[in-house]
């Protein structure tokens, strides 16, 4: 029998390389079960690497006995959701009195699906978010990253589609209060 042992850090400049090819890999691999491939690579015009969330220190990597898992960060800035690539994003400091931190940029490796790794990391966002006064944290999500924020108490807010990549890809927009009873996933 194996177990995994899951460490968790921030990410730094030098990670991005390494981060840009789990990602790859996540968007290929991981939302085979949900899209088509006219969607899948459509899907990389709005997702991957913000570098902001890295700049910010924002942004987790988490290691499974030393080898890079998953990456994902939460952001107190405006844009909901987008590589470096998508267009329209938006770097305002958001208002933790009135708006959601964002939950942003979430990844596994394929040969690390279902160890927990996404769960650590939305763990990890809230926590940081609430230190910093947020109540509520909001997100995009893809329908491969839908059980994951459902798991964790998120729930739908809309359904939209972005077709800027070419074929329309179907999105939800989900929200979760940081207040209340849900239950602490650390
Ligand atoms: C979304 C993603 C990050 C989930 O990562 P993960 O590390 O495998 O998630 P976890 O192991 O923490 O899953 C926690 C729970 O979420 C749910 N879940 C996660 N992935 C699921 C799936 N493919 N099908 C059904 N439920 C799923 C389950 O309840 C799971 O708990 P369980 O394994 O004990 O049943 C990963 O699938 C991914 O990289 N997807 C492609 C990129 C993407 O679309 N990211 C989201 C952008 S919004």
């Amino acid at each position: 029998m194996t177990t995994s042992q899951l460490t968790h850090r921030l990410a730094q400049r030098d990670d991005i390389e390494a981060l840009k090819a789990l990602m790859d890999a996540a968007i290929s691999e991981n939302q085979r079960p949900f899209l088509d491939a006219s969607q899948i690579a459509s899907s990389r015009m709005i997702m991957g690497l913000d570098t902001q969330l890295v700049e910010d220190g924002t942004y987790f990597i988490v290691e499974d006995d030393g080898q890079l898992a998953g990456c994902g960060g939460w952001s107190r800035r405006a844009t909901m959701y987008g590589g470096d690539q998508t267009p329209g994003r938006s770097a305002a400091l958001l208002d933790p009195t009135k708006d959601a931190a964002r939950v942003r940029a979430m990844y596994t490796d394929p040969k690390h699906t279902r160890k927990g790794v996404g769960r650590l990391i939305i763990a990890l966002c809230e926590e940081a978010a609430k230190a910093e006064g947020f109540t509520s944290m909001e997100l995009v999500a893809t329908l491969s990253g839908e059980p994951l924020y459902s798991a964790c108490g998120f729930e739908i807010v809309e359904q939209m589609v972005d077709d800027r990549g070419g074929a329309g890809v179907p999105l939800l927009q989900m929200r979760k209060s940081l207040i209340g009873d849900f239950p602490n996933t650390l």
